[in-house]
C-alpha cells in the first residue's frame, strides 16, 4: 500500500479528485495519509478533515527564516514516511533538501502543456491568462516528477484541452481542471502505486503490460 502525502495551498479540487478516486477504486493500492498546507485558510484542509485525513498547516510566515521553515517542512514530511508526495496546487518552492531526500518520489500537477507557460511566476490563474494572451488554441495539464528546477522534472502524463474563442482565464481554468487535471492526477498516482513508472535517463517511462 503506497502512503501518499498531499501538499496544497488553496481550494483543493485536485486533492478532492484523489480522495474520490481512492474511494471509487480508480486509485488502487494507495492511501492518502496526510495533507499539508502552507495556508491556514485553504479549503483543502477542510476537505481532508471531512475525509478523516490528517490535515496540518505549516506557514513560512510562522518562521523567522526560510531555512527554519524548510527544516520544519522536511521534518513534518518525514514524520509521515510517505512513499509518494503529491503537490496538488502547492505554491511553495520545494527545498532542495526535500527533493534530494525524495528522489523521483515527488510529483506535481501543472495547468499547462509543459514546456509552455511554466516556470517561475506561472501558477494558478496566471498560467491561463498567459495562454489566452498568446492566443493558443490548445492547452492542457501536465503531471511531472519534481527536480530542483521549476517545472523542469521528467514528464509523466499530459492531456490537451481546447481553448474556446470566448474563454476567460476562469472558464479556461475550470475546463483544464475538469478535462485534464482531475483525470491525470489520479491516473498518475494509480500508475505509480502499481509500480508501472520508472525514471530512466531523466525521462519517465510507463511500463504497459
Ligand atoms: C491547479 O490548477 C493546479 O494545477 C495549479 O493550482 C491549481 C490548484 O487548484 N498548480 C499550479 O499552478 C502549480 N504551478 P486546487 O487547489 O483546486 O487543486
Amino acid at each position: 500500500m503506497l502512503n501518499v502525502l498531499v501538499c496544497v495551498s488553496g481550494g483543493g479540487t485536485n486533492l478532492q479528485a484523489l480522495i474520490d478516486a481512492v474511494k471509487d477504486g480508480r486509485i488502487r493500492n494507495a492511501r492518502i495519509t496526510a495533507v499539508i498546507s502552507n495556508n491556514r485558510s485553504a479549503h483543502a484542509l477542510e476537505r481532508a478533515k471531512q475525509n478523516d485525513i490528517d490535515a496540518v498547516c505549516l506557514s513560512p510566515k510562522d518562521f523567522g527564516e526560510r531555512a527554519a521553515f524548510n527544516r520544519a517542512l522536511l521534518e513534518m514530511v518525514d514524520s509521515y514516511a510517505p512513499d509518494l508526495i503529491v503537490l496538488a496546487g502547492f505554491l511553495v518552492n520545494i527545498p532542495p533538501e526535500m527533493i534530494r531526500a525524495y528522489p523521483n518520489r515527488i510529483i506535481n500537477i501543472h495547468p499547462s502543456l509543459i514546456p509552455s507557460f511554466c516556470g517561475t511566476g506561472y501558477y494558478g490563474l496566471k498560467v491561463h491568462e498567459a495562454a489566452l494572451a498568446r492566443g493558443v488554441k490548445v492547452t492542457g495539464a501536465t503531471v511531472h516528477f519534481v527536480d530542483e528546477g521549476t517545472d523542469t522534472g521528467p514528464i509523466l502524463l499530459q492531456k490537451s484541452v481546447e481553448v474556446h474563442a470566448d474563454d476567460t482565464p476562469e472558464s479556461l481554468q475550470r475546463r483544464v481542471m475538469e478535462e485534464a487535471e482531475w483525470i491525470l492526477l489520479p491516473k498518475a498516482v494509480d500508475l505509480i502505486a502499481a509500480g508501472k513508472v520508472e525514471v530512466v535517463d531523466g525521462k519517465a517511462v510507463i511500463r504497459q503490460e
